[in-house]
């Protein structure tokens, strides 16, 4: 089913994955401790980390999600990011906690930052599992960070090469020729 060939190299195993997420929930936990949080997934690759994360927050929590597609090349975003599919609701006066599964460049998450804090929310943070931070471009601030990764295409919970991949339990390195694979 999976072309085990093509991921060289485990990164991230699942027991390590999910022992983080548990650290991450605990943190995120006493936060926002009383409040009721709307926890927003990017589709699609955040809805793994999403899915585990909110099953071990101990805070009462509403669940939505975003969708966003960039264009350009595969490896290289134009900057250019568009909304797929919006909030179900109005989040004015609430809080927000973004959760993503890898932020690269930063430009999805500072399009969806940009969006989500002109709708006037009580509070807007940020967790993503993954930090790839040599290509980060902007000024984003994560809140809560799971683990700091390499610049090398990644794949597996959640995370896709061309669709494939996400339903992998831990994180892995893609090998490809041209030592990248799309976005
Ligand atoms: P950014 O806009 O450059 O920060 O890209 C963020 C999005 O690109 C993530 O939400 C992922 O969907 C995708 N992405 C970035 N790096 C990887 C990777 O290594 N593997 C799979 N998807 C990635
Ligand atoms: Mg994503």
């Amino acid at each position: 089913m999976v072309n085990e060939e093509a991921v060289t190299e485990i990164l991230l195993s699942a027991e390590v994955i999910q022992r983080r997420v548990g650290e991450l929930a605990q943190e995120i936990s006493r936060d926002y401790l009383g409040r009721t949080p709307v926890l927003v997934g990017i589709l699609k690759g955040s809805f793994v980390f999403l899915s585990d994360l909110m099953r071990r927050l101990s805070c009462d929590l509403e669940v939505d999600f975003i969708s966003t597609s960039s264009y350009g090349q595969a490896t290289v975003s134009s900057g250019t990011v568009r909304l797929l599919k919006d909030l179900d609701r109005d989040v004015a006066g609430r809080h927000i906690l973004v959760a993503e599964d890898i932020v690269d460049s930063g430009l999805t998450l500072a399009y969806i930052w940009k969006s989500l804090a002109a709708r006037d929310p009580a509070s807007l943070s940020v967790v993503a599992l993954l930090d790839k931070k040599e290509r980060r471009s902007g000024g984003i601030v994560l809140d809560y960070v799971g683990f700091k990764v390499p610049d090398v295409f990644l794949v597996g919970y959640g995370l896709d090469c061309a669709e494939r991949y996400r339903g992998l339990p831990y994180v892995a390195a893609m090998g490809s020729r041209d030592g990248d694979g799309p976005a």
